[in-house]
């Protein structure tokens, strides 16, 4: 893992706020190869309202209440039924252990118009990181067709390519819950990088990991706090043992060049938007696996496929060296 950092990456992430996401937020925060441009929020784990008021929170206990955080999208873009995810986050998205108190207030303009403003004002610099539903980015394509130009690239938490699905057999939660969206982000002519679940199922924050949080500062004490619910669900959905799936956080750390993948090829990839079994189903063109995946003409979607080791371990020394919130989380 990198231990200097010339310049700083600025990322606008777009955040369900549950526990991964938490996780990526206070990542970004305590990074200080990272610049946290702004959140917006967008329904999926939680509820709006919720995720919103949990990135408020989680910056005003990292010390950063000045990061612009900007509501986004209630519903899919074709406006269909919700299903939220609180059997995997708890009912306040925080594992049922957040903090009681609320703090900041969201900026006026939506995550669309504050991803398409901030975009303007820096062209070229800005990696957007969508680690939820991908509404509030197709949202903000539409109001600016020309954003693709705008920004340095698309680093999205979503999809799977070789790895099962994880709300049907073939898709994963982020592109299910949005696929019309997910389609219009993915036809853009923008650098995606597709973290899905290939990657981030592998990645994993261990009992010896939360052992190490709890024994840091009141930052790290609250992440292995809040994550004891989320861990319990991957435990009995997934893995059989203790594990936390890194899913946003590996989203942040490969935007920012903080972990690196030893396998990721440029490849062409499609959402499936029918209505039949392969429904919101990333579908990846990686037959040029056994020859190394030569070039495919016009492909700009990157999909990492294997990462170099370490993340986790990089992720809890950082938080264990964190200090103390800034406010009250009791
Ligand atoms: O499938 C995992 C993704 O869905 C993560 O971003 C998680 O936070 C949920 O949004
Ligand atoms: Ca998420």
């Amino acid at each position: 893992m990198p231990t200097s950092h010339p310049s700083k990456t600025p990322i606008i992430l777009d955040c369900d706020t549950g526990v991964d996401d938490t996780m990526a937020i206070i990542f970004a925060c305590l990074a200080p190869e990272i610049e946290l441009v702004g959140i917006g929020t967008i329904w999926g784990n939680v509820d709006l309202d919720l995720a919103t008021q949990n990135s408020l929170n989680i910056l005003a206990m990292c010390g950063k209440p000045d990061v612009p955080v900007a509501r986004g999208a209630e519903t899919p873009l074709n406006g269909s039924h919700v299903d939220y995810a609180y059997f995997v986050h708890g009912d306040d998205g925080q594992g049922n252990r957040g903090m009681k108190g609320k703090y900041g207030k969201q900026i006026s303009m939506t995550a669309a118009e504050f991803i398409v403003d901030a975009c303007r004002k820096r062209p070229g610099e800005i990696e957007l990181v969508p680690v939820g539903p991908l509404t509030n980015i197709a949202l903000a394509l539409q109001l600016e067709p020309n954003l693709p130009k705008l920004v340095r690239g698309v680093t999205i938490m979503g999809g799977t390519a070789l790895a099962p699905g994880n709300v049907t057999p073939v898709a994963e939660a982020n592109v299910w819950h949005d696929p019309e969206a997910a389609d219009l982000v993915f036809k853009a002519q923008w650098p995606i990088t597709m973290v899905g679940l290939d990657v981030t199922m592998k990645t994993l924050l261990t009992p010896d990991h939360f052992d190490r949080m709890r024994k840091g500062g009141g930052i790290s004490k609250y992440m292995a706090q809040i994550a004891e619910f989320y861990t319990a669900f991957n435990e009995n959905a997934s893995f059989g043992r203790p594990l936390a799936t890194m899913h946003d956080a590996v989203a942040v750390g490969l935007a920012a060049n903080l972990v690196r993948a030893t396998i990721s090829p440029l490849v062409h990839a499609e959402v499936d938007t029918t209505d039949g079994p392969g429904r919101g189903q990333t579908i990846c063109d990686l037959r040029g696996k056994y020859l190394n995946y030569p070039p495919q003409e016009g492909a700009h979607c990157r999909v990492p496929l294997e990462l170099e080791d370490g993340f986790p371990d990089y992720f809890t020394n950082l938080l264990v060296a964190a200090g103390d919130p800034a406010v009250d989380i009791s």
